[in-house]
């Protein structure tokens, strides 16, 4: 090519991309397959590569991030990012306090900081440079939104001193800027955020790096991940001068605080100046300062012992009961929502509340018309608190519960010792509906993509009417349905598809057999290994298994002693959903491998396992995975930039492995 002819491909090229990157990325309608497309693209990066001067300024190749993200990719965090427990006044502090004490003793301090009302992020720094930032996520798994977080003016690029570490703290949008947002969503008939924290939250996750830049957000970094004492610190005050030391944004309001009575004045004073502040917050965390302290408090699975979230009182607001709207659960359960005139509570409008039951309906004396106090439980629950009896109507019905059910007409029995009332037609629709919206979540087959309106509309059209149906799709039946694309359409059956490699464990508390839930799901696929086996058992050899009570036992084995369910099984099969548990199965006594009954510690990055899949791994083969070195450790798995864990394996002699001898051990 010469000169000429190259220019004219670099302009013909730059406009193929925009046209099909147009359509691709924002109208959702491919002109041409990807795999065209990179091509295209490949042949412009080459050539401007070569010849710097053919580089538009609008080409495609320097775009911020926007036009080429079509998703945001999924990173494992290296330290979980876990969440606090709560504390709701002064009973849950002192209970806290005391828990503390019986732990480690009198000679200690707290930090009290705000607690910011955002999301909570993760940044990467490597050698000093920002590399990556992520949502929480499921906290073991969260979203990589670099380019967005790039866009955050408080988010250093680079720190001040070249070091990897990664970083915790929470992205917020300032008052001002939020109620600035809204005010330009009204005027442009934009729907309005509810609150500040859903604008932050709705502004990273937009795949367009220029709305988040126009935005205003701002971040408040409150930790390091991961181990602190990899970097010389003592304490968690330290942390937080040294993480200012290295450019971040902390919050200056933090205290050091000698008792929980001084935690307490603090609360108070921020009770009452919170409303000044230029941002949200919702309540105070309380975290023990010194890491020692704190790897002896230790964690539950959820949260760390050492630290909890006081939350401000909920806000309580007057409304009218409008209706009592009933629904039917997957187990044909009614539950009782109130329909409530909308208003503004805690930071967000709310026009419903679950009334969980009759008896609740009854002990309140809520009827249908009456003036209602309302709030938010732990600040996001909606919940009904009580009748403004003195506002009645004077001739206002007690509210009746029905005694025929409301999707399927049959009539409504109430089973012993039961509070609820129950429709119990195995072929009302509500039921179905409800068990396979069940049967695809997350913590079931974590079908993604197949959300309640999809499932709605497929047993509605006809397509489904069991869970094995799901596995019948077809794109062209999906295809068929309201708002789906033909991108939507793909990827809902590839899900579909990947969801029957399952293990066990998944497909079984998706079937929603009563009283089994993720634990004792968990448990029986252990135990039987597959569904089959499963289907077999006797209430005798069921209560035997640790773990497994009568009521279970008993739902189990009535749930397979029926041919439908065999049936469905069989069904199951045949259309390769796996029936197994694939989990290997973890029986101290018959294990026999170099790490069983051992304690191992992981420290430093891994490259090739993420430290949840090392840890289930090492528990898989009988191993306990710990979180700090002692003289009972057996091994420390050390990765990349392991700190002092590694140094204190050494001094103590512990064998120290790489991680391709831990997963060569594994194998
Ligand atoms: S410390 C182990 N400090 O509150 C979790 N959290 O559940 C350590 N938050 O998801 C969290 N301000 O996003 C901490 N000063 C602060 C915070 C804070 C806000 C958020 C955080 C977390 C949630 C607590």
């Amino acid at each position: 090519m010469d000169k000429v002819q190259l220019e004219e491909r670099v302009k013909e090229l730059n406009k193929l991309l925009h046209e099909t990157g147009y359509a691709y990325y924002v109208k959702d309608q491919p002109l041409v397959p990807d795999a065209v497309y990179d091509q295209y693209l490949n042949e412009l990066i080459a050539i401007e590569s070569e010849f710097p001067n053919l580089i538009y300024p609008d080409s495609p190749t320097q775009r911020v991030g926007g036009m080429i993200l079509q998703g945001f990719y999924k990173v494992p965090h290296t330290y979980p990012m876990l969440s606090l427990a709560n504390a709701f006044g002064r009973d849950d502090l002192d209970d806290f306090d005391r828990r503390i004490r019986a732990a480690i003793g009198d000679d200690f301090s707290y930090v009290c900081e705000l607690k910011i009302d955002g999301l909570a992020i993760s940044l990467s720094y490597e050698n000093g440079v920002f590399v990556r930032g992520a949502t929480r996520g499921d906290g073991r798994v969260g979203e990589d939104i670099t380019e967005n977080l790039k866009t955050i003016r408080s988010i250093p690029l680079r720190l001040k001193e070249p070091i990897t570490l990664e970083v915790r703290g929470e992205a917020y949008m300032p008052k001002k800027s939020f109620i600035a947002l809204n005010e330009f969503r009204v005027e442009n008939e934009e729907e309005k955020f509810a609150n500040p924290r859903n604008a932050a939250a709705g502004s990273l996750r937009q795949l367009d790096p220029k709305i988040a830049a126009s935005r205003n957000l701002a971040i408040f970094v409150y930790a390091i991940g991961g181990d602190g004492e990899a970097y010389q610190l003592d304490s968690h005050a330290q942390a937080l001068d040294y993480l200012d030391q290295l450019g971040f944004n902390t919050n200056p309001e933090r205290q050091t605080c000698h008792s929980i009575d001084e935690v307490q004045q603090y609360i108070e004073k921020w009770t009452d100046k919170r409303l000044d502040l230029p941002y949200e917050i919702d309540g105070i965390v309380v975290k023990v300062n010194r890491y020692v302290h704190q790897q002896d408090l230790g964690f539950t699975a959820k949260s760390p012992r050492w630290a909890t979230a006081y939350k401000f009182p909920a806000e309580e607001v007057v409304t009218t009961l409008l209706n009592i709207e009933l629904t039917v659960g997957r187990t044909g359960t009614l539950t009782p929502t109130a329909i409530l005139e909308p208003v503004q509570v805690a930071g967000s409008i709310v026009g419903r509340a679950s009334l969980h039951n009759e008896d609740l309906i009854r002990e309140k004396d809520i009827r249908i018309g009456d003036t209602v106090i309302i709030r938010k439980a732990g600040d996001i629950i909606p919940e009904v608190v009580a009748v403004v009896l003195a506002e009645r109507k004077e001739d206002l019905p007690a509210f009746k519960m029905p005694t025929h059910c409301p999707a399927c007409d049959s009539e409504l029995v109430r089973i012993e010792d039961e509070v609820a009332l129950r429709c119990v037609n195995p072929q009302c629709p509500a039921q179905i509906t409800e068990g396979l919206i069940h049967f695809v979540s997350r913590n079931a087959m974590n079908v993604d993509g197949l959300g309640e309106k999809v499932i709605e509309q497929l047993f509605r059209e006809g397509l489904i009417h069991d869970v094995a149906d799901l596995f019948t799709l077809t794109k062209d039946q999906l295809l068929e349905l309201e708002r789906m694309g033909d991108k939507s359409a793909s990827n809902l059956i590839a899900a579909i598809e990947v969801s029957k490699q399952n293990s066990m464990e998944r497909l079984l508390f998706g079937l929603g057999i009563r009283h089994v839930g993720e634990k004792g799901a968990k448990i029986l696929s252990e135990e039987f290994g597959d569904m089959k086996s499963l289907a077999q058992a006797t209430v005798d050899q069921l209560t035997v298994i640790h773990e497994i009570g009568d009521k279970m036992a008993d739902s189990v084995v009535r749930y397979f002693d029926n041919e439908e369910v065999q049936k469905l099984i069989q069904r199951l099969d045949t259309l390769g959903v796996n029936l197994s548990y694939t989990g290997k199965r973890v029986d101290l006594t018959n294990l026999d491998h170099v790490l069983t009954g051992k304690t191992i510690v992981l420290t430093g990055k891994l490259e090739k396992l993420t430290r949840q899949e090392a840890k289930e791994k090492i528990e898989q083969v009988g191993g306990t995975v710990s979180g700090s070195v002692s003289k009972k450790t057996d091994v420390v798995v050390a990765g990349e930039d392991a700190g002092s864990k590694l140094d204190k394996a050494r001094t103590l002699g512990i064998p120290v492995w790489d991680e391709n001898r831990l997963i060569e051990e594994l194998n």
